[in-house]
C-alpha cells in the first residue's frame, strides 16, 4: 500500500471508531443504580421574583408554597432557591447578616418550615443556597470583628495596608467580581478586610477554626429543618493565599474588559486553594453524618464552580472523599453560543466526559440567575433544542426558573438597575453586566404583574412579554408549547435507558446534533437537534442503533415542528426545519 492510501486508511478506521463508539467515561456510572439526586432535575427558583403573596412587590416563601403545585406538575421533584436568609439584599440576598433566619421579605422560619412540609407531601425536595465566602458587613460577626472581640477577630480576612510614598494603598492589586479594588479600608479597626464581591460582603476567614465550625452548625440547622441539600455559592472563591501576591494580568481579558474589572486579572492566587478543596471534604462529611443519624437518604452539595475544567472537576472529591456532590457543569453556558455548530456541542459534551472523574455523575446547567435567559442568550428558536439536550444527557439536569415557558429576559432601565455588578459599572456600561434582565419575575398568566404580584410596583419590572409568553397559555396538555415540550422530557427521562443507558454523539452536516442513548434489552432514544437557521434534510438509518430498525417513534417534538408526538417517522428521510427539534425512538 503506498503511504498516503495508508494513510487514507488508518485516518478512516479512526473517524468511524470515533463516530460510533458510545462516550467511554460513562461506562461505570451508568451502569450503577441511582440515587435520588443522581438523574434529578434541579429547578432554580429565585425566590423575590417567583411569587408574591403579600402584595409587597417581592415574591416570598409562602408564594412559593402555593406554586408547588407547578412545579408538580412539570415533574420537577427537586428545588433548589437562591437565597432567603436575613439580608439588607446589596447582591440580591448573597449578603447574609444572619445564616439561620429568614428575611422578613421572605417570611419567617414557620413560613419555611411550612413550605418543606408541604413539598415533602408533594415528594418535592428542598435544596438550599448555602454562602460561606462571605457575610454582609451588616453581620454581627463582621461588627465585632471590626472591634477585635473574641473569637472574632480573624473571622475575616483582615490586612494592613501597604505605604506608598507615605500613603496608603490596599495590600496589593486583587480585584473584586463587582470592579475595582477588593479591598476597603475600615477607619475603625484601621486595617483593609478582603471582599471578593461588593465591599458590603466581607470574605469569611476559613484558617479560623471557630469560623470553620459555626459554617458546620449553619449547615446542621437548615438540614435539621428538613433541607435535602445545598447549592455551594461561588466555592472557588472560598481561600486565598496567604501571603498576598499581586495577581498577574490576563493574557486574554477581552475588547470589553477595563483595567477595574475583574476579567483584568488571571486570579491565580484567590481561587482553587487546597485548602477550599479539604473544607468542602468536610462539610461533606457533616452531611453524611447528618443522613447517616436520620432517614439514610444522601443530601446534596451541588458547587457552583466557574473553573478551569481541570480545576472544576477536583470538586468531585478523591476516593477517601466521594458522596454526593459534584459541581456544576457550567459549559454550555460558558463555550457556546448563538453562532455555536453541532460539531462545537459535541466537542463540549465528548470534552467534558473526558474529564470527568470516572463513576462521577455529570451535569448540564443551561441557565441561572447570573446568564442571560436562554432564549435571549441563544436564540428563541433553540430553546426546545437546548431543554432536549440537557433533559436527554446522562445525570443531572439544572434548569432555571422560566426554563419550562422558554421566558426571555427582560428589560430593566439604567433607573431600575438593582445589581450591584450593573451599577458599579455606571449608567454607560451597565448592560454589559447587570444580571437584573433574567431576574425579572415569572409569567403566570396575563393578569396584572403577570399574576406575581398584587403591587403598584415590583421590585423589578415585570417585562412586557408575559402577554405572549406565559404559564397559563402553555400549561393546557393541547397546546403546542415549551411547557409541554418541557413536562414530556421529565417524563421521559425516568425510563431505564435515560437513567442507565450510554451515551453517543454525532453532528450530521453542520447543524445537526444527534445524542444517542442505549440500553441492552430498552428502546433507544435518539436526540436530533437542528442547531441551525436553515432546512436539513437528514438520513439517521444508518446510525448504529442496538434494536436497529427502519421507523422510529416521535417521543418530544419542538414548538411548531411539521410531525407530532406519537406519529411514527422513516429514517430514511427526515426534514428538519429551522431549529427544528425532535427526541426519536426505537419504541414502536
Ligand atoms: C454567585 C451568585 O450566583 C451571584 O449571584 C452572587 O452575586 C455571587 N456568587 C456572590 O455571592
Ligand atoms: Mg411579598
Amino acid at each position: 500500500m503506498n503511504k498516503i492510501l495508508q494513510f487514507v486508511f488508518i485516518i478512516g478506521i479512526v473517524v468511524t471508531f470515533v463516530a460510533t463508539n458510545p462516550i467511554e467515561t460513562s461506562e461505570e456510572w451508568l451502569a450503577a443504580d441511582k440515587e435520588w439526586w443522581q438523574t434529578a432535575v434541579f429547578y432554580q427558583i429565585y425566590p423575590r421574583s417567583f411569587q408574591d403573596s403579600d402584595g409587597d412587590g417581592n415574591g416570598d416563601l409562602n408564594g412559593i408554597r402555593e406554586r408547588l403545585p407547578h412545579l408538580k406538575d412539570i415533574g420537577v421533584t427537586s428545588a433548589w432557591l437562591s437565597p432567603i436568609y436575613k439580608s439588607p439584599q446589596v447582591d440580591g440576598g448573597y449578603d447574609i447578616s444572619d445564616f439561620k433566619d429568614i428575611d422578613p421579605m421572605f417570611g419567617t422560619l414557620e413560613d419555611f418550615d411550612k413550605l418543606v412540609a408541604e413539598a415533602k407531601k408533594l415528594d418535592i425536595k428542598i435544596v438550599l443556597d448555602f454562602v460561606p465566602n462571605h457575610s454582609s458587613d451588616k453581620h454581627e460577626w463582621f461588627e465585632k470583628s471590626i472591634k477585635r472581640i473574641e473569637p472574632y477577630t480573624s473571622f475575616y480576612v483582615w490586612a494592613d495596608a501597604k505605604i506608598v510614598n507615605g500613603t496608603r494603598q490596599p495590600p496589593n492589586n486583587w480585584i473584586s467580581w463587582f470592579r475595582k479594588s477588593a479591598w476597603e479600608w475600615n477607619e475603625e479597626r484601621g486595617q483593609y478586610y478582603l471582599h471578593q464581591f461588593a465591599i458590603q460582603q466581607p470574605d469569611l476567614n476559613y484558617r479560623n477554626p471557630f469560623l470553620v465550625e459555626e459554617m458546620k452548625n449553619v449547615l446542621r440547622f437548615w438540614m435539621d429543618r428538613g433541607v435535602s441539600g445545598f447549592r455551594v455559592d461561588t466555592l472557588p472563591s472560598l481561600v486565598e493565599v496567604e501571603s498576598s501576591p499581586d495577581e498577574p494580568l490576563n493574557p486574554n481579558p477581552g475588547d470589553d474588559c477595563l483595567p477595574e474589572d475583574h476579567c483584568y486579572h488571571d486570579h491565580i492566587y484567590t481561587n482553587d486553594q487546597p485548602l477550599t478543596y479539604d473544607i468542602l471534604a468536610q462539610w461533606r462529611d457533616v452531611l453524611k453524618e447528618h443522613s447517616a443519624a436520620t432517614d439514610k437518604v444522601p443530601r446534596v452539595i451541588m458547587i457552583e464552580s466557574a473553573s478551569r475544567i481541570d480545576l472544576n472537576m477536583r470538586y468531585y472529591g478523591n476516593e477517601t472523599h466521594d458522596g454526593a456532590c459534584f459541581p456544576f457543569n457550567f459549559f454550555i453556558i460558558f463555550n457556546l453560543t448563538k453562532e455555536s455548530d453541532a460539531t462545537d456541542y459535541k466537542y463540549l459534551i465528548e470534552n467534558y466526559f473526558t474529564y470527568l472523574p470516572k463513576g462521577r455523575t455529570p451535569n448540564w446547567v443551561l441557565g441561572n440567575h447570573d446568564r442571560n435567559r436562554v432564549g435571549s442568550r441563544m436564540g428563541v428558536g433553540r430553546i426546545d433544542a437546548l431543554n432536549m439536550l440537557i433533559m436527554t444527557l446522562p445525570g443531572v439536569a439544572i434548569s432555571y426558573n422560566g426554563e419550562e415557558i422558554g421566558q426571555e429576559d427582560g428589560y430593566v432601565s439604567w433607573e431600575d438597575t438593582q445589581d450591584p455588578w450593573g451599577l458599579n459599572a455606571g449608567e454607560d456600561r451597565y448592560l454589559l453586566f447587570t444580571r437584573d434582565p433574567e431576574r425579572t419575575p415569572l409569567h403566570w398568566d396575563t393578569t396584572k404583574n403577570a399574576g406575581f404580584s398584587t403591587a403598584n410596583k415590583t421590585w423589578l419590572p415585570v417585562s412586557e412579554k408575559y402577554k405572549e409568553t406565559n404559564v397559563k397559555a402553555q400549561a393546557p396538555a393541547n397546546v403546542d408549547s415549551h411547557y409541554n415540550v418541557y413536562k414530556t422530557l421529565i417524563q421521559l427521562r425516568k425510563k431505564s435507558t435515560f437513567q442507565n443507558g450510554e451515551l453517543t454523539v454525532q453532528a450530521i452536516g453542520k447543524n445537526v446534533l444527534v445524542a444517542i442513548r442505549e440500553l441492552k434489552n430498552s428502546p433507544s432514544y435518539l436526540s436530533v437537534l437542528n442547531l441551525g437557521d436553515q432546512n436539513e434534510i437528514i438520513d439517521l438509518s444508518n446510525i448504529e442503533i442496538n434494536s436497529a430498525t427502519k421507523k422510529l417513534k416521535v417521543e418530544v417534538a419542538s414548538v411548531g415542528a411539521k410531525i407530532k408526538k406519537g406519529s411514527i417517522i422513516s429514517a430514511e428521510k427526515l426534514e428538519l426545519g429551522p431549529n427544528e427539534s425532535y427526541v426519536l425512538s426505537t419504541d414502536l
